[in-house]
C-alpha cells in the first residue's frame, strides 16, 4: 500500500491524477495539499472527498513545516508534485507568484522530504526511508519553442526556457535533480506537453475556444494564427 502526498490536487491535472489513482489503487492513501488559488477548485475532488483513504489539506507548499508534518503524520512514501502557477500569460504580467510557488515551493518540498525521509531516520541511527519517491511534474516548455520543421524535444535537449513560467519550472527541475545528486533523494521528473480534458480551467486555449464558441463570442488568434507565439498551457 502506498501513501501519496499530491500537491496541487485540486487543479486540472492533479484532480485527474487523484481520480485515476484512487480508482486503480483503492487501498492506497492519498493526501492532497492545495492552496486553492484561482486555478484550484475543491469541487474537482467532490467524488473522492468522502473516501476514507482520502484527505484534503488546504495549505501552501511553501510552508515547509506543514509539509514535514504531513509527511510524518501520514507516513508518506511518495510525493507527486503538481502544484504550480501554470499559466504562461499570467507569468508575463506577474512573475512573482511563479518564482514563489514554482521555485521556492518546490524547494520547500525538497527540504521537507530530505529531512523526513533521509535526515530524521539517520539521526535515530536508522536507514533512510525505503522506497521513497519525489515525482516532479514539469513541462516541455523548459526546452524552449519549436519551429514547424524542428525535430521533437527529447530528454537530452538543452534547456532554453523563454517565459517566466518556463524559467521557473526549469529552475525547479534543476533543484529536483540537485537533491538527487547531492543528497540521494529518489526523484523522477516528467516534462509533458500540453494536456486537455475534464476539469481544465476555462482560461486555457481549448476550453476558452470551446466556451467562446458556445457563447457566440470571437476566438482569440495568437500571432498570425499559423502557430502559437506564446506557449499556452
Ligand atoms: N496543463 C498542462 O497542459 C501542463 C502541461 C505541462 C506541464 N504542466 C504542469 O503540470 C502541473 C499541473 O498543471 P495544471 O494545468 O493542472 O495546473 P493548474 O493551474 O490547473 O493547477 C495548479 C494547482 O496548484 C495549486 N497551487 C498553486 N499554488 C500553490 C501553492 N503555493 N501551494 C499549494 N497549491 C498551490 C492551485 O490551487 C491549483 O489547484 C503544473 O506543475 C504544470 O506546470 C501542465
Amino acid at each position: 500500500m502506498k501513501k501519496l502526498l499530491v500537491t496541487g490536487g485540486a487543479g486540472f491535472i492533479g484532480a485527474n491524477f487523484v481520480h485515476y489513482w484512487m480508482q486503480h489503487y483503492p487501498s492506497d492513501k492519498v493526501v492532497v495539499i492545495d492552496a486553492l488559488t484561482y486555478a484550484g477548485n475543491i469541487a474537482n475532488l467532490a467524488s473522492v472527498k468522502d473516501n476514507q483513504n482520502f484527505t484534503f489539506v488546504h495549505g501552501d507548499i511553501c510552508d515547509q513545516n506543514l509539509i514535514e508534518t504531513l509527511l510524518t503524520e501520514h507516513d508518506i512514501d511518495t510525493v507527486v508534485h503538481f502544484a504550480a502557477e501554470s499559466h504562461v500569460d499570467r507569468s508575463i504580467t506577474g512573475p512573482d507568484a511563479f518564482i514563489e510557488t514554482n521555485i521556492l515551493g518546490t524547494y520547500a518540498l525538497l527540504k521537507a522530504a530530505k529531512i523526513v525521509w533521509l535526515d530524521a531516520p539517520k539521526a535515530e541511527g536508522k536507514e533512510p526511508k525505503e522506497n521513497h519517491r519525489f515525482h516532479h511534474v514539469s513541462t516541455d516548455e523548459v526546452y524552449g519553442t519549436l519551429s514547424a520543421t524542428d525535430p521533437a524535444f527529447t530528454e537530452d535537449t538543452a534547456y532554453a526556457p523563454n517565459s517566466p513560467y518556463s524559467a521557473s519550472k526549469a529552475a525547479s527541475d534543476h533543484l529536483v535533480r540537485a537533491y538527487h545528486h547531492t543528497y540521494g533523494l529518489n526523484v523522477t521528473t516528467s516534462n509533458c506537453s500540453n494536456n486537455y480534458g475534464p476539469y481544465h480551467f476555462p482560461e486555457k486555449l481549448i476550453p476558452l475556444v470551446i466556451t467562446n464558441i458556445l457563447h457566440n463570442k470571437s476566438l482569440p488568434i495568437y500571432g498570425d494564427g499559423d502557430k502559437l507565439e506564446i506557449g499556452y498551457m
